[in-house]
């Protein structure tokens, strides 16, 4: 099956699925990036995998410019799409064609801490856990169901930027990973 990957920003993620290209169950035929200026966009030209990179203020609303990516995803026939840092709900125009068939990673053990600054929030709550989460998408702010999930400790001394990249390098590990383990289910 052919997937597209949905970044908005410095695609760590992203590079490291990519780095999985060639054990990989399926071919990532395309990035979708929402921000001219974001760092996953040379990371895609590197690799030679085509980027549809929008700015979502040129369109009148999320049902166009969703529209637009639907079209894109058609043209390439995408049967998969996960979010690496995607930094937009997903609406229902493209929820709805692809239901069951959309990922996101979340760097909280969800549903603990849903939403933004998710490492924030785990430090601020003084938990001495907290993880990361691949989930499917619905409707809602990081509460569709869970597919995956890795804890990763919380240190005494952690500030937010070592506690990030604890839970990134657990990122990196897991999001393959499953998105194998996904597309060798679907086959059947
Ligand atoms: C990741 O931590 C992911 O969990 C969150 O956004 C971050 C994206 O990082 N949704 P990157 O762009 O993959 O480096």
């Amino acid at each position: 099956p052919n997937i597209a990957i949905f970044a908005s920003g410095t695609g760590s993620n992203f590079q490291a699925i990519a780095a999985h290209r060639n054990d990989l169950a399926a071919e990532i035929v395309l990035l979708v990036c929402d921000n001219p200026e974001a760092p996953v966009i040379a990371k895609a030209e590197k690799l030679g995998i085509p980027a549809f990179v929008f700015q979502p203020k040129s369109y009148a609303n999320k049902e166009e410019y969703e529209s637009e990516i639907l079209r894109e995803l058609k043209k390439k026939n995408v049967s998969w799409i996960f979010l690496a840092g995607y930094m937009r709900i997903v609406g229902p125009t493209l929820l709805n064609p692809y239901r069951g068939k959309i990922v996101n990673i979340h760097p909280s053990l969800l549903p603990s801490f849903p939403g933004k600054d998710a490492v924030g929030q785990a430090l601020e709550a003084g938990v001495k856990w907290t993880g990361v989460t691949v989930h499917y998408i619905d409707e809602g702010v990081d509460t569709g169901p869970i597919i995956a999930q890795e804890p990763v400790p919380v240190l005494e001394e952690d500030t937010k930027e070592i506690l990030q990249h604890r839970i990134q390098e657990s990122e990196h590990q897991l999001y393959p990973r499953v998105i194998n383990q996904l597309l060798l289910q679907s086959e059947g």
